[in-house]
This record gives C-alpha cells, sequence and structure tokens, in this order.
C-alpha cells in the first residue's frame, strides 16, 4: 500500500508555532514518526507540505493516481476549504483528517470540518500520535 500524507498550510512552522497547542516536534519530526509505522505495516508513505490550496488540489489530483489513500492534516483549510473537499472526493481514494490539536475545544470556528463528513475517519487532539493513529487507520481501511 501507499498512502501520501499531506500537511496543509502553517504545518511547516511546527516546533516553534504555539508549541502550548501543537507541541514540541517539527514537521520532520513528524514525517520521521510516520516513516516507522509504515515500515512497521509495509506500507511505502511520502509526504507534501504547502501554505498554497491550489498546489494542495494540484498534488492530490497527480498523486492519486500512484497512492492508495491519504492522510490529511489540512491546517486551517479544514475549515474553509469546499475545494479541498471536492479534490478529495473528486478521486475515489480514501482519506483521514487528522489534528495534533483538540479542534472542537478551541475557537468555535474550529469546530466545523469540511472534510470530515466525507472522510474514512478523523482523528485529533492526540499531537503526532494523531498522525500515527490516522496512519493506522487508514492503512487498516485499505485492507493491509
Ligand atoms: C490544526 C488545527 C487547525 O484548526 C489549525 O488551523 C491548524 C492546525 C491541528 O493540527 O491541530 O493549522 O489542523
Amino acid at each position: 500500500m501507499r498512502v501520501a500524507v499531506i500537511h496543509g498550510p502553517n504545518l511547516r512552522l511546527l516546533g516553534k508555532r504555539e508549541p502550548e497547542v501543537y507541541g514540541s516536534d517539527t514537521l520532520a519530526d513528524i514525517d520521521a514518526a510516520l516513516r516507522v509505522v509504515a515500515a512497521e505495516l509495509g506500507a511505502e508513505i511520502e509526504t507534501f507540505q504547502s501554505n498554497h490550496e491550489g498546489e494542495l488540489l494540484d498534488f492530490i489530483e497527480v498523486a492519486a493516481s500512484r497512492v492508495d489513500g491519504f492522510l490529511i492534516n489540512p491546517g486551517a483549510l479544514t475549515h474553509t476549504s469546499i475545494a479541498l473537499r471536492d479534490a478529495l472526493t473528486g478521486v475515489d481514494r480514501p482519506f483521514v483528517e487528522c489534528h495534533l490539536s483538540n479542534t472542537s475545544g478551541r475557537e468555535r470556528f474550529r469546530r466545523h470540518s469540511y472534510l470530515a463528513p466525507v472522510a474514512a475517519g478523523v482523528v485529533y487532539g492526540f499531537g503526532v500520535q494523531s498522525y500515527l493513529l490516522g496512519l493506522r487507520g487508514l492503512l487498516t481501511r485499505l485492507g493491509s
């Protein structure tokens, strides 16, 4: 199985961005931890980060032909982007949405996700573990 991991806007700031909310791990730390879990489960991952909505849409369109599913932390686009939702539903690959923070317990505008209703599952509030649990869940869903 091959999975594309997508990190949305501002996630390359992890490590120095609001560590009291998002923890001290960097994006490189998260990607390294994901590679360990992927290897343990016999899967391959590729990772992608962009601050630009259109680049994320283009990546999803192109990557869909070589991956079985997506793990995505859409960042703030979670709460705003119908285009991102349409891109993910348009490629007919299961995806799992994950968030480091507990978005339900924060500002009201973070409580709504455009993606969650069409995701295979959502994991939030567990820091880096949200990604790792999300990858495990996605691979289970994919039957590996
Ligand atoms: C986030 C939560 C979003 O509300 C926020 O805009 C982010 C990070 C998280 O991982 O907790 O950028 O997706």
